[in-house]
């Protein structure tokens, strides 16, 4: 049954965060870590997420395949050699429903509120469509996507006569606002209706820290943080997210060892103490992409998690960095902080259109993609005049 007629036809983009999407590899190596490790494919296998590959030993073989190289002297980053990585699905939805082809639900992701939009009438892969993109790299490494971003929804609303809501969680919100500041108010007046964003970073995130000093294994509990630190170290993405400098207050201290104590004014002190230049580049790189917070000059919906105990400091014994630290916890969604959820009310009044917070409250960061207060939001945004 449909509930909506022709002329009411809205169309939607969800725009993926953090680990939010497939990737798919193609191996030709010349060299492999490890014996049982794959050195060439005849096909692309998934990368992303592939529980398979996160076992003992495989998952060299994974961090090997999965991780980037930074070049500091052109200021970007590639894959080891004779690894192709690809993005599957760009333009269609079934990379963001599930981040795991098998559709385990440990993987579920964008499926609810797709599946959502599909019951009232919607269609995947036409009118509901999937943005997903290379989310170990920031927005400087990424301008063909923005292009095909473009282009995707200038069809999409000449076919409809609509204007789309762009819907986007986690880093993708960043990714949405960072193309949206590029483009003239003219192209958003005629191509935009709403930008509904879900738990959205915009003064980064407090537990990025954690990653980059001595990993995290949170969502993969059978991995080992020290192990899966050189992948996630790698990611620009990564250290893009940390908390930004512009936004939080000079002397708050986020990390803290016997020795020393750092605040957004310490990470160049920070990557040196840890031994990871190649991340203060890359924090240097992408520190400006969103850092003047500029409106993004639509209608926008920020949605935002709270009650959950989020990381919000980290204190390291003399062991640093190579070691667990105690976390100090804040309020926030689990994984974005509070502090740096609310920088949404820093448009009210700095645009035309709207801006609107809603506080989900006992919602953590992932799983508000799938509670029903936000698919009913959705519905409201959407099926707006
Ligand atoms: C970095 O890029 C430059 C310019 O393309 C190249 O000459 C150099 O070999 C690269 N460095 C590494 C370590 O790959
Ligand atoms: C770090 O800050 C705490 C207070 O926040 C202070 O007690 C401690 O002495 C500081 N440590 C260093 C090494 O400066
Ligand atoms: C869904 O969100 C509401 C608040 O918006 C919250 O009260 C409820 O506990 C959440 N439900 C689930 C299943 O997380």
């Amino acid at each position: 049954m449909s509930l909506i007629s022709e002329s009411l036809l809205m169309l939607l983009i969800a725009v993926p965060g953090d680990l939010g999407n497939q990737l798919e590899a193609m191996l030709d190596k010349p060299t492999v870590v490890h014996y049982i490790c794959y050195k060439k494919t005849d096909t692309y296998f998934t990368l992303w997420l592939n529980l398979e590959l996160l076992v003992p030993v495989a998952i060299d073989c994974w961090i090997d395949n999965i991780r980037l190289i930074y070049n500091q002297t052109t200021h970007t980053t590639s894959s080891p050699p004779g690894v192709d990585i690809r993005v599957p699905g760009f333009g269609k939805t079934f990379s963001v429903e599930y981040l795991d082809p098998s559709k385990r639900s440990v993987g579920m992701y964008f499926f609810s509120i797709v599946q959502a939009l599909v019951d009232w009438g919607y269609t995947r892969d036409d009118d509901v469509r999937g943005a997903p993109y290379d989310w170990r790299k920031a927005p400087n490494e990424n301008k063909d996507y923005f292009l095909a971003l473009q282009k995707m929804i200038e069809e999409m609303v000449e076919k409809a006569g609509e204007p789309v809501v762009l819907i986007a969680h986690s880093m993708g919100n960043l990714y949405t606002l960072y193309f949206l500041n590029q483009q003239p108010q003219a192209w958003k007046d005629r191509y935009i209706k709403a930008f509904v964003s879900l738990g959205a970073p915009w003064a980064g995130v407090v537990k990025t820290l954690r990653v980059v000093i001595s990993g995290d294994n949170d969502r993969i509990p059978v991995i080992s943080p020290l192990r899966i630190r050189s992948q996630q170290r790698s990611a620009v993405s990564t250290n893009w997210l940390f908390p930004f400098v512009r936004s939080w207050p000079k002397d708050k201290v986020f990390v803290q060892t016997p020795t020393a104590n750092y605040t957004v004014q310490d990470y160049h002190r920070l990557y040196s103490d840890i031994n990871f230049e190649d991340g203060w580049m890359m924090q240097q790189d992408t520190e400006s992409l969103v850092a003047d917070f500029t409106p993004p000059g639509v209608p926008v919906h920020c949605l935002y998690g709270v009650g959950i105990s989020t990381p919000e400091a980290f204190q390291y014994s003399e062991k640093f960095p190579d070691v667990e630290p105690t976390v100090l916890t804040g309020e926030g969604d689990g994984t974005v902080n509070l502090y740096s959820a609310l920088q949404c009310k820093r448009w009210i009044g700095k645009q035309k259109q709207p801006v609107t917070l809603v506080e989900l409250p006992q919602n953590e960061h992932v799983d508000m993609l799938l509670n029903v207060t936000t698919v009913d939001y959705i519905k409201k945004v959407v099926f707006s005049p």
